[in-house]
């Protein structure tokens, strides 16, 4: 069944409140696209003042950028309490999460018939994490931590989410209505071993959350993962949007994370480079990616 689009009357996203939209546009166009590093002591004792420097960054940009100077002994649980810590408590068991919920993505054969991009040293086209999930079960918030890179290749880009939704509504408002249409677009199902493990379903790219009132988007720029609706507005609005992620966008942040380094976000657009591993050296690349169903906090919470 189509989920419901459910938009609050007032604030920025409804198109009928220009001012508020405006005066948000104009909050969100100050704030620079380069996050400042947050420099964290312990992964597993987060203090108040790492904590709330990584809540401030995500309130500015929906994503921060973090540097961990002391080694965990084990990174899996380390990243698991230091969500927890942050706020960040449903991880999202996906098909491929170790049992901890924490996912190794590193270049390694799947159990599973169709080959995951992630697990391979492939490129990754533009998404948000969990756009093919149903209803509420819906991916708020992600986090990426660098074990190892690989020996050549292997950078992020992000792009806020909030920022793509700017560059449509002011291209054309009526994209951003059939956008948040219920069926704008339509997952096909995911099949394993003959048996059907996923439905087809439909739903909204961007959907406003009833709880908080923040923008939720559900993306993925590869054609074969997403049947768009055959509709105008919709099928103009997802060429603007594929068109935009090619000539690109002076607030994509490009960065190829370092060991020790991660990024933590309230689901933004990002994609990845493909690489190149050199294991006999040691340089097999190991990110480690932890999911969640809510976003984070916002600071003074
Ligand atoms: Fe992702």
């Amino acid at each position: 069944m189509p989920e419901p689009a459910i938009v609050r009357p007032g604030g920025p996203f409804d198109l009928d409140d220009a001012t508020a939209y405006q005066a948000w546009r104009r909050l969100k166009n100050a704030a620079g696209c380069a996050p400042k590093p947050v420099e964290i002591q312990d992964l597993t004792h987060l203090d108040d003042s790492e904590r709330a420097r990584i809540l401030d960054e995500c309130a500015v940009r929906n994503f921060a950028l973090f540097r961990v100077r002391g080694v965990a002994s084990d990174d899996e649980a380390a990243l698991q309490s230091f969500g927890r810590r942050l706020g960040l408590l449903d991880i999202d068991q996906n098909l491929c999460a170790e049992d901890s919920g924490v996912t190794a993505i590193t270049v390694k054969p799947t159990a599973t018939d169709n080959v995951y991009i992630p697990y391979t040293s492939r490129p990754l086209g533009w998404h948000t994490d969990g756009y093919y999930n149903a209803g509420l079960a819906q991916v708020r918030a992600w986090l990426l931590y660098c074990v190892q890179p690989a020996a050549e290749g292997g950078a992020n880009e992000l792009l806020d989410h909030e920022i793509a939704y700017i560059r449509v509504r002011d291209e054309n408002p009526g994209w951003i209505r059939a956008l948040m249409a219920p069926d704008a677009f339509t997952i096909p199902s995911n099949t394993e071993g003959g048996q059907q493990i996923r439905p087809d379903h439909s739903g909204p790219v961007f959907s406003v959350s009833p709880v908080d009132g923040s923008l939720h988007m559900r993306y993925s720029a590869r054609q074969r993962n997403v049947i768009w609706k055959d509709d105008p507005d919709t099928l103009a609005a997802s060429a603007f949007l594929l068109d935009l992620f090619q000539r690109g966008d002076d607030r994509m942040f490009r960065y190829r994370l370092a060991a020790g380094e991660g990024l933590i976000s309230n689901n933004v657009l990002h994609r990845r480079d493909g690489f190149r591993d050199a294991p006999e050296q040691g340089l097999k690349r190991l990110i480690y990616r932890a999911r969640y169903y809510q976003r984070l906090p916002r600071p003074e919470e």
